[in-house]
């Protein structure tokens, strides 16, 4: 079982490591191909623990509303498994594929069928299975009333400027899209579903609401309202599997490796990281690494994470 701090000794750390994130000089580069995401000042750094109860305890800019991009790709899988259960299985692998998450090589080889759920031909497969159980496509994104209820943050809202930019940019998504359409793998209007993938991309929550609404992988499903279909304990622990595999891409197993935690990065700069049992971690800063993960990020949840003697191993 993992360390268990108490709120002081956790806040006096996360105050620690704002300080020393701050004085960062590497800070990686701000995502460039979404244009609007280039806005983001890069001196921007956030933090925030939520334990199993009570209030999260933050330091930085933890409550700076960013764009969560591919950590959205953990709560669509909750909404779409609510849907279909283990039958999305036959759609979606859950192997770590080694390649960027837009690559596309792979999914010629494999014939339409994506390694994994958070890579973007994955998610995007989750997103038309969302899409073909939503009875009214004017209905509020169910992604977005997940992230709202599992917040406790009716507030929360997409980021419509970001959401343009992906859809003027997004071609490379859609080639995806029209590559599975063409297997079978997609059964929807193929540029619907990306829409769909690129509006749930473009929700913006900060440091304190994302560890809020993802405490539930950290206590095996409970405290989540019990309406939420896709939350059962068995599930959340294989969501958080799929995140210590495939979370970080083809950075999974560096991740791992220096963190030792199930973790969940985004080309906003976010990453959630999950200590079982203990709670949840969320850091945010917007310069990325070769590999599309926040350097600050990264470096903030390690140094956490061997502070307080976190990880699953
Ligand atoms: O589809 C894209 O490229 C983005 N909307 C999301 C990618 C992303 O966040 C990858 N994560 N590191």
């Amino acid at each position: 079982m993992p360390n268990q701090p108490d709120g002081t000794e956790i806040q006096s750390v996360l105050d620690d490591i704002a300080i020393r994130m701050a004085g960062e000089a590497d800070r990686g580069e701000v995502a460039s191909y979404i244009p609007e995401l280039a806005r983001v000042p890069l001196n921007r750094f956030g933090i925030a623990v939520a334990p199993l109860h009570g209030e999260p305890i933050i330091a930085g800019d933890a409550e700076m509303p960013f764009s969560i991009q591919s950590i959205s790709k953990v709560f669509a899988l909750v909404v779409a498994l609510g849907h279909v259960g283990a039958s999305l299985w036959r759609r979606v692998g859950r192997e770590p594929s080694g390649d960027p998450f837009n690559s596309i090589v792979q999914l010629e080889f494999e014939r339409g069928k994506p390694r994994n759920p958070f890579i973007n031909p994955g998610a995007i497969v989750v997103s038309d299975v969302i899409l073909e159980h939503q009875s009214d496509e004017a209905d509020p994104h169910p992604v977005l009333d997940l992230c709202q209820r599992l917040a406790d943050a009716p507030d929360i809202t997409v980021d419509e400027d970001v959401f343009a930019s992906e859809v003027a940019t997004g071609d490379r998504n859609r080639a995806l899209a029209y590559f599975m359409l063409a297997e079978g793998n997609i059964r929807g209007d193929a540029t619907k579903v990306t829409e769909r993938y690129f509006r749930q991309c473009s929700i913006e929550m900060s440091c304190r609401q994302l560890a809020a609404a993802t405490r539930f992988l950290a206590t095996g499903g409970e405290g989540a309202d019990a309406d939420i279909a896709g939350v059962t304990p068995e599930r959340v622990r294989r969501l958080n599997a799929l995140m210590m595999t495939c979370g970080c891409y083809d950075a999974s197993g560096e991740v791992a490796f220096r963190i030792g935690l199930p973790c969940k990065s985004g080309v906003g700069g976010g990453l959630v990281a999950i200590v079982p049992g203990v709670g949840s971690i969320v850091a945010w800063s917007p310069g990325l690494d070769k590999k599309g993960n926040s350097v600050l990020a990264l470096k903030a949840i390690e140094d956490l994470a061997h502070r307080l003697g976190w990880s699953v191993f």
